[in-house]
């Protein structure tokens, strides 16, 4: 059988790190795109010259335009720039501007996308995440199971993390699930939390749990205070997570943002929700049920999205 193909746009930090766990986990050959010249090839010429020491047996090139992509199975979008001071004028951009801007970059990415993979599955990793989610699924045309967000995989690592710190644990051991938009109203679920099946609550004082939660949500924020610029590790390796289900077909349940058509109560809005990850991209939208306290932070998550999509003119 043939090797698969993904295809990942941006070959920032994000990008050309997704690169490195896909080829070191030999998940498929990798197309490494970027606008910048000589960066995605580089960069593929880097992680390949690696392949004789790590012995990994899959190709991966560096292009600027998106002939090699051509039949991609998956289709990582990390393309876009980041929210960082103008050197000339000294200021940060406006939020609205922001996303104007990523709005652009990602639609001209998603329409070359559909042209060169019509049956491909994108998963969306630029921000504002569930907002970009809804760019690449216009300019794509694709149907909504195949444009899915990845937005949970990497606030759930987190908040798994955290809690298997505090517990002194394996992380492989703690069990969980964040929902709801990819920003600070995202949607951490300690009743739905356990280790080893273990409900967290028997294991950690309120205080503590409700600390990891805030810390959870300020996530992203938290790096950036540290390094001055967005992660990176983390999010590829969620975004991994995310690629490998579907390559393999696994049909993993990972919290995804996934085109909600009734269910939880919103429809046509990306949301974070547990999804079944397979071939086909999203296969099947899972519901919990969630009492009324998590329900109004999903509402508070979802005003939230729905906040940022309105700056679209969709
Ligand atoms: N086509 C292809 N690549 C592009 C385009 C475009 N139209 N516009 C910008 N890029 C590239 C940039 O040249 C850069 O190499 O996207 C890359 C973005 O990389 P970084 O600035 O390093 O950003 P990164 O940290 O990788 O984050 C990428 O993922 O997690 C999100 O918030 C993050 O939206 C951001 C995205």
């Amino acid at each position: 059988m043939a090797r698969q193909k993904v295809t990942v746009v941006g070959a920032g930090n994000v990008g050309a790190t997704c690169a490195h766990w896909i080829v070191s986990k030999e998940l498929a050959d990798v197309v490494l795109v970027d606008i910048v010249e000589g960066v995605p090839q580089g960069k593929a010429l880097d992680l390949l010259e690696a392949a004789p020491v790590m012995k990994f047996d899959v190709n991966v090139v560096g292009a600027t335009s998106y002939e090699a992509t051509a039949d991609s199975d998956v289709v990582v979008i990390t393309a876009g720039v980041p929210r960082k001071k103008d050197p000339v004028t000294g200021k940060f951009p406006s939020r609205d501007e922001l996303v104007k801007t990523n709005q652009k970059i990602v639609g001209e990415v998603a329409r070359q996308v559909a042209r060169y993979s019509p049956n491909t599955i994108i998963i969306i990793v630029s921000n504002p995440l569930d907002a970009m989610c809804h760019v690449a699924l216009k300019e794509s045309g694709f149907p909504s199971e195949r444009v899915i967000g990845q937005a949970g995989a990497l606030d759930t690592a987190r908040y798994k993390t955290f809690i298997a710190q505090e517990l002194g644990v394996s992380v492989r051991d703690v069990h969980g699930i964040v929902l709801g938009g990819h920003g600070d109203t995202m949607v951490p679920l300690p009743r739905h939390t356990s280790v080893a099946g273990i409900p967290v609550r028997e294991l950690m004082a309120e205080d503590k749990l409700q600390a990891i939660i805030q810390r959870t949500r300020n996530g992203g924020g938290e790096i950036v205070g540290l390094i001055g610029v967005s992660a990176w590790y983390a999010p590829s390796a969620g975004t991994v997570e995310m690629v490998e289900a579907v390559l393999r077909d696994q049909k993993r349940v990972i919290p995804s943002a996934v085109l909600l058509n009734g269910e939880y109560g919103y429809n046509g809005l990306y949301i974070g929700v547990p999804a079944v990850l397979g071939a086909k991209g999203i296969e099947k939208v899972i519901t919990m049920d969630l009492n009324d306290e998590e329900k109004t932070m999903l509402d508070v998550s979802a005003k939230a999205v729905q906040d940022v999509v309105n700056i679209l003119g969709y």
